[in-house]
């Protein structure tokens, strides 16, 4: 373990902004103060740098077990520190799926032998594996993910009294992915007797519909509502979805609410007219809409009705890409990208930092119950990342990590830089290149 001593940073924490040095020992932050002049084993200038608690990614798809041909636990964990996510939570519509305990375990035990980032998993929920979420410990897993609408896996759970009991009794925090599958698959057959095989990537905006979406976000809502569930909504894609939910501006009041919601980095940042250039790139369930609802979405996170950003990274193959509409896969690789987007809304005066490191740090650490994370608090862990906000970034093939190998942002410039990750105390990347070590951990929780 290394003593670490950052001089002359801006953290961004909670809602301020100030100039200070920070002494990391034994993976935790030790000391913030103004001038720190304790030895250390390396001490970093920070001066005129920006730094924020690491983003934690409450929902990715790292493809571990069984479709590693799309990436693996080793290349996207890599792929997000390099981007300063230090935390993610993995999903399970793996091969074979993540439906019980025991897969649930193997994929801790991968994690521990290849993560280059912290790690927790959800348990998947199905139409017959109750039994499974009902033995569920609270700190085994970070959540149950219950996909309501049916998307890459097949894991869609539609029978309504399964549902209901699981919404009544999983011991953690669902995590729910919403769009009503009968009214999309009309709209495919509707699509299909239009087109054929070749319908124009825009539609999926239509096919994948704002109605799909609402009917079954309002269901989830109403469930949690009916039998007390800590419900997170993930990845909301729709401007009519934002009345279903509460604002939190605040930390305290989001600590307070039992159902919150999630807009992902792309919802946020590509709208309907990017099909036109980046087509099934931006494929992804629930599906990119209206330019309208990108703003929506944008506001919502300012107003509080959002409470964390995610990524929702899923990568496949360019090759199954490059596939006719209903074969192209959906799912989009951002994790290397995602902070970098939000500072750019950063750039655009639409965010301010304190609100990104809200959204994408803080928030999910608070709703996730996490141990001492998300945090720049003396005695947390000292995930941190060092941003030069005045250093732009291009985005090309070779500063590029992800198995697949290709990006919706190639080519794109970003206002910022993500200089270096830092990892339980220890410098994971920096300068572009990863250490040769890694030093990620178990996420615990503090759930009574
Ligand atoms: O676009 C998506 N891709 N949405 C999902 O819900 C699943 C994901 C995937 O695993 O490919």
């Amino acid at each position: 373990m290394t003593t670490l001593l950052i001089k002359n940073a801006s953290l961004v924490n909670e809602d301020q902004i100030f100039q200070s040095d920070l002494l990391i020992r034994d993976g935790k932050i030790a000391q913030i103060a103004p001038s720190i002049e304790t030895a250390a084993d390396r001490t970093i200038d920070a001066t005129g740098k920006y730094l924020l608690p690491g983003m934690i990614d409450d929902q990715v798809h790292f493809r571990e077990p069984g479709l590693t041909a799309k990436g693996t636990i080793a290349s996207e964990s890599k792929s997000a520190i390099a981007g300063g996510i230090t935390s993610y939570m993995e999903m399970p519509n793996v091969n074979p799926q993540t439906t019980n305990l025991e897969a649930l375990e193997a994929k801790y035990t991968r994690a521990a032998e290849v993560s280059y980032a912290n790690y927790a998993f959800y348990l998947g929920a199905t139409n017959d594996n109750i039994d499974e979420i009902r033995k569920l410990d609270k700190n085994q897993a970070c959540g149950v993910k219950v996909f309501m609408g049916a998307s890459t896996g097949n894991m869609l759970v539609n029978d309504k009294e399964t549902l209901a009991r699981i919404f009544a009794e999983s011991p953690v925090l669902i995590a729910t992915h919403c769009e009503d599958t009968p009214m999309i698959a009309e709209l495919e057959a509707q699509y299909k007797a239009k087109y054929g095989d070749d319908v124009p990537m825009r539609e999926h905006a239509n096919i994948r519909s704002r109605e799909a979406c609402y009917k079954s976000s309002s269901m989830a809502v109403e469930l949690a509502k009916t039998h007390g569930t800590k419900l997170h909504v993930l990845h909301l894609t729709t401007k009519e979805e934002m009345a279903l939910f509460e604002p939190a501006p605040t930390l305290a009041e989001l600590a307070k609410k039992q159902i919150t919601a999630e807009a992902c980095v792309h919802h946020l940042f590509f709208n309907a007219d990017d099909y036109e250039t980046l087509g099934s790139q931006i494929k992804c369930n629930p599906s990119v809409k209206e330019k309208s609802d990108q703003q929506a979405l944008l506001q919502a996170v300012k107003d509080g009705l959002i409470d964390i950003i995610a990524t929702d990274h899923a990568p496949h193959t360019w090759q199954e890409k490059q596939n006719s509409y209903f074969s192209a896969p959906s799912g989009v690789p951002l994790v290397q990208h995602a902070l970098l987007s939000c500072l750019e809304f950063y750039h655009q005066g639409i965010f301010s930092l304190e609100l990104v490191v809200q959204k994408t740090s803080h928030a999910p650490a608070l709703r996730y119950e996490l141990d001492r994370r998300g945090f720049i608090r003396e005695g947390y862990w000292a995930d941190l990342v060092l941003v030069d906000l005045a250093k732009p970034y291009t985005v090309t093939p070779d500063n590029t990590f992800y198995q697949c190998a290709w990006t919706p942002f190639e080519g794109y410039q970003f206002g910022s830089t993500v200089e270096m990750t830092i990892l339980n105390g220890e410098v994971a990347f920096e300068n572009g290149q990863h250490s040769e070590q890694r030093f990620a951990k178990r996420l615990d929780f503090d759930r009574q």
